[in-house]
């Protein structure tokens, strides 16, 4: 059975008991992770209902008539609901799970932008972009001798709205942004993004990339006015293999199906096939029922805690971090938005991010170098790449300063 899950204390001494891996040590040295935006460690909740649902109920779904299937399709389905609710969409039908953001974002590109997009028409994504939400919108653009636009962004790391106004125009079909910067960490302004395209013109779909935004703030794709929103279980402390497209029950009825056979389908005949409805037009195959039961446990347990909470502490961390690291002789943050979430970037002048990174991990503190899947990004700033830092409300002080003391040695070692 699930746990069920009551409202959680912030205390993080106590919560971070409730995540097994944050007490291991690496190399004899307690693991300082701060790697939480590439993905975050699990609760112990989440371990149980996955290893519950194996141990208790595992069968495939919907079709089974006997009792264990039965519990496990409505556990698939009830995780819907939980979905659902967390990001009050307006019904669990507007739900779809898929391996996580990047495949959501290849089915609106290939089944919604193939058959909306066309020649010379104008796709408007932006410069922060992560390459998921850049290269399907590239394919579908190659492929429909279509435009891509994309809206600048300025030294600290912010969108410049006014171009964005300037891009867009009569062909412009789709507008795809994130909601926060996974190599910044910048919020951007999404709400007013949607506000803006459709202003300009009511059937521009706009596609919000939230998988670095759904675990750290209440998002409301109601009040978003977004088309579609997608997001990857496993930055919110769920399992891998699973993710979620929202999009608008309208939108999704009218969409051809992305991948065929299984429980997207009605009938088949030789003479020709019909669909289910949505969402499970667009499930081929046997779903991620496991992915889906740690997906659910992961959204009670944010939900015990609540994002009061771990917004004050990752800010908290953020500020911390970000003081100490300015005293750093060479060392230049890279994103200093207004509006920013617990992620720091930053290139050492002399060093080379990755032998920063190897360095850290001899201290046991994770981090993540490289380009973060920005490589245009990276460009803009003149960079081959960054350290990057992303807190989780299990992070403490003291790890930042076992981390900054890391940092310091290694520079020292390294020069
Ligand atoms: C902003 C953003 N979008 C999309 C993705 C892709 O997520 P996934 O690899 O879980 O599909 C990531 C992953 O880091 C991301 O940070």
């Amino acid at each position: 059975m699930q746990e069920t899950l009551t409202k959680k204390i912030f205390n993080v001494d106590e919560l971070r008991k409730d995540f097994p891996i944050l007490s291991r040590e690496v190399e004899g040295k307690p693991l300082v992770y701060l790697d939480n935006a590439a993905t975050s460690q699990k609760p112990q909740s989440v371990i149980n209902a996955i290893s519950d649902y194996y141990s208790n109920y595992n069968a495939n779904i919907h079709r089974g008539v006997y009792s264990i299937s039965i519990k496990a399709s409505e556990a698939y389905e009830n995780a819907k609901i939980k979905v659902r609710d967390f990001i009050n969409a307006a019904s669990e039908r507007e739900i779809v799970f898929t391996r996580g953001a990047t495949e959501a974002i290849n089915l609106i590109a290939y089944s919604y932008g193939f058959e909306k997009v066309n020649s010379g028409d104008e796709i408007i994504i932006s410069e922060m972009e992560h390459h998921a939400n850049i290269v399907p919108w590239q394919v579908l653009c190659e492929k429909k001798k279509a435009v891509l636009k994309v809206i600048p962004v300025n030294d600290n790391g912010e969108l410049l709205l006014d171009e964005y106004k300037k891009l867009l125009s009569d062909k412009t079909k789709i507008v795809a942004v994130c909601q926060i910067s996974n190599s910044l960490g910048t919020i951007n302004p999404v709400k007013e993004i949607v506000r803006i395209a459709k202003e300009k013109n009511k059937s521009i779909a706009v596609v919000i990339d939230g998988a670095q935004a759904i675990h750290h703030m209440d998002v409301d794709v109601r009040d978003l006015g977004a088309d579609f929103y997608v997001f990857s279980s496993h930055k919110m402390y769920g399992p891998m293999g699973i993710g979620v497209l929202y999009g608008r029950a309208e939108l999704l009825e009218a969409m051809p199906p992305y991948q065929t056979g299984g429980d997207m389908i009605s009938s088949v005949s030789f003479k020709g096939t019909t669909y289910n409805d949505i969402p499970m037009k667009f499930e081929a195959g046997t779903p991620n029922v496991e992915g889906a039961v740690g997906l659910a446990a992961a959204i009670d347990y944010i939900k015990a805690i609540g994002f009061d909470d771990i917004h004050k502490q990752e800010t908290k961390l953020l500020e911390y971090a970000a003081g100490l690291l300015e005293e750093i002789k060479g060392l230049k943050i890279i994103g200093t938005a207004k509006d920013k979430t617990g992620v720091i970037s930053f290139v050492v002048e002399g060093f080379n991010a990755l032998d920063i990174g190897i360095m850290l991990d001899t201290s046991g503190v994770a981090v993540r170098t490289g380009q973060h899947c920005t490589e245009p990004l990276m460009e803009k700033f003149g960079i081959p790449g960054t350290v990057r830092v992303s807190f989780a409300f299990y992070n403490t002080k003291a790890e930042v300063d076992i981390f900054v003391n890391a940092l310091k040695k290694a520079i020292e070692i390294l020069k």
